[in-house]
């Protein structure tokens, strides 16, 4: 009968020391190759490394014959002796190098069909493939280490925030929506036909309620759930790391999450934790350097406002946007004098993908401004230039002139562009820096319509009784995000705890007062029995993994995550389900949905 593979050692663990042990090794036969007909030698790999195991017929006829026959990822059980590889043979690249085990036994365990790719060359196969065998895509070595890595990283923050006092506390997966801006997953209900539950977009509503409850001090390591376009850092669940906590100032929230992702940082990369308190910035100053509200800090270009200067500039672009009210901001590429024609355009169009019409560009030469526009600038303006972006002979200036976002958003994406080209981004950097004092609304790019910058329950600051009325786009929030290497890494704010004023921030947002109430009345409700003072948190725990491991995607960090048509391509999820099941839950599909297909 086939044992459960029960080992003394796993394939990490043989050193010099165990030779001469009789020891007993199981795991995946990671490669099989024969020497000169007298010996076959197998790689065994578990999660911990590889061993060398000899197959030699004379320890018990026909062995190196059945070894010889192995198929590569079968499961294996061997039992045999340490023994030290011979003089000059061993393998300085791998901790168990100086050993291999002379096998005397071997008992195939789970037998492989031929893989549907080869391990070693694992990362030029399509993810497609990869992601459907994704139980042989975690074998490899990198997804293992980004798997514990997580484990730790959650580990240390769980720790953290228990030893601190605070409480985890589960809330609930089948919900009502949560306004946290993207679209709902929605759950039918069997019993109430016609309802529907909601999958949460984040805890928030109920770790605020919960601080009502009088819980204090609460965190969860929480899935979340939104239906939005998916990229490289989205997925349509990912988790968090929520906290909220009652009777703080924001000043309490930032220093306990500044503290608490240092701790998970040391814990993985160590000595790379963010020195305390960590860098701080607010959104305007982010938006006016950096041209973005998550700012890669990892390199030193910074957004020049040169607006003023060339208010009378003979360059009509310049002066008629400063005339209008707009901006002209330029920064410089450093050696970006070298750029080629092509080049530029490519940045240019990155502009305009961002909604500028142009992208103006002077290389600085001589002292001066040469090429692109320069010969539109009088020569004060040219020396303007050069000072407000420090550009030295050789570099190129690159200014767009639009609205004060528009400039700021594609002079942005022109700042990343050239921190990539000029390889000015040390890929091992971190760095963090907290974006605080963010606006409390922003206007809906197709509809105009105010929306929450954060959420509907950061608390206003206002600089005026009714500023909230008066003059909501120009009102700021308690609201706070933290940013690591140009990536939002999490979000929170000081929260309304007053019903009225809730009511007002609802209201500002254009609810009708019927919606206010369905939607949101228990939440008003609740404020008016005595809700503390509170502020909280949520760290997207994906991507601060993400980032410790080195990784460009979350789905690396993830065990079994979704394409970017949100398919789990392993189970096949989401699939069809039969009518019958369908009638119980009260739903029916559209016709034209069913006719394609969509109901087994
Ligand atoms: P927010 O919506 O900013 O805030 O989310 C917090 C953090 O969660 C991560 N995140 C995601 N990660 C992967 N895939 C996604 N689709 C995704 N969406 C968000 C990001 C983000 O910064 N309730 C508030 C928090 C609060 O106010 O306490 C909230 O959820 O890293």
């Amino acid at each position: 009968m086939a044992s459960q593979g029960v080992r003394t050692h796993t394939c990490g663990e043989l050193r010099r020391s165990h030779v001469g042990q009789s020891v007993a090794l199981s795991g995946w036969v990671n490669s099989c190759r024969e020497m000169g007909g007298a010996l076959v030698f197998v790689d065994l790999r578990d999660k911990y490394g590889i061993t060398q195991v000899a197959f030699d017929d004379s320890v018990q006829a026909g062995l190196r014959e059945r070894a010889r026959g192995l198929k590569g990822e079968s499961t294996i059980h061997v039992r045999g002796v340490v023994r030290p590889r011979p003089e000059g043979q061993a393998n300085k690249e791998r901790a168990t190098g100086e050993v291999e085990v002379l096998a005397h036994e071997l008992e195939v365990l789970g037998p492989a069909k031929t893989p549907p790719f080869d391990l070693a060359n694992a990362e030029s196969v399509s993810d497609e493939l990869r992601l459907q065998y994704r139980y042989i895509d975690l074998r490899r070595e990198r997804l293992q280490k980004n798997l514990t890595m997580r484990h730790d990283v959650l580990l240390a923050l769980r720790n953290r925030l228990s030893s601190l006092g605070f409480t985890e506390v589960e809330t609930p997966i089948l919900t009502k929506a949560t306004p946290e801006g993207a679209r709902d997953y929605l759950v039918p209900s069997r019993v109430h036909k016609g309802s529907f539950y909601a999958l949460p977009q984040s805890p928030q509503i109920f770790k605020q309620i919960l601080m009502v409850a009088g819980v204090d001090k609460y965190f969860q390591i929480c899935r979340c759930f939104r239906d939005e376009d998916l990229r490289a850092d989205r997925q349509p669940e990912f988790t968090q790391l929520d906290v909220e906590m009652s009777f703080v100032e924001q000043e309490h929230v930032l220093a306990m999450i500044s503290a608490a992702v240092a701790h998970a940082v040391d814990a993985v990369r160590p000595g790379r934790a963010p020195s305390l308190p960590m860098r701080s910035m607010t959104w305007t100053d982010a938006m006016e350097k950096y041209g973005s509200d998550k700012p890669d800090l990892r390199f030193a270009v910074r957004l020049a406002d040169v607006t003023e200067a060339v208010r009378a500039s003979g360059f009509g672009v310049f002066a008629n946007t400063a005339k209008a009210g707009g901006r002209v901001r330029v920064l410089a590429a450093p050696g970006g004098g070298a750029f080629s024609r092509k080049e530029i355009t490519e940045l240019e169009e990155l502009a305009k993908l961002h909604g500028a019409k142009g992208l103006a560009w002077f290389k600085a030469s001589a002292g001066a401004l040469e090429g692109g526009s320069a010969k539109f600038l009088a020569p004060a303006e040219q020396q303007a230039l050069r000072q407000a972006t420090g550009a030295q002979d050789g570099d190129l200036l690159l200014a767009v002139a639009d609205t004060f976002d528009v400039s700021a958003k594609a002079l942005g994406a022109v700042r990343l562009a050239v921190g990539r080209k000029c390889k000015l981004i040390d890929p091992h950097a971190l760095e963090f820096t907290w974006v605080v004092d963010f606006p409390l609304f922003e206007r809906d790019a197709e509809t105009g319509e105010l929306t929450p910058a954060h959420h509907p329950f950061c608390k206003p600051k206002e600089a005026y009784p009714g500023q909230l009325e008066q003059d909501p786009a120009g009102t700021l929030a308690h609201s706070y995000d933290l940013v690591l290497n140009g990536i939002e890494l999490g979000s929170g704010s000081v929260r309304i705890h007053d019903s009225e004023l809730q009511h007002r921030v609802f209201q500002r947002i254009g609810l009708p007062e019927k919606e206010i109430r369905d939607r949101f009345g228990f939440v008003l409700d609740c404020f008016q029995f005595g809700a503390p003072p509170h502020a909280g948190f949520a760290v997207g725990l994906d991507r601060l993994v993400m980032i410790l491991a080195g990784e460009d995607s979350i789905r690396e960090v993830i065990a079994f995550p979704k394409t970017a048509t949100a398919a789990d391509l392993m189970t096949g999820a989401p699939t069809v389900v039969p009518e019958k099941q369908l009638a119980e839950a009260g739903v029916m599909l559209l016709p034209a949905v069913a006719a394609s297909g969509g109901a087994a």
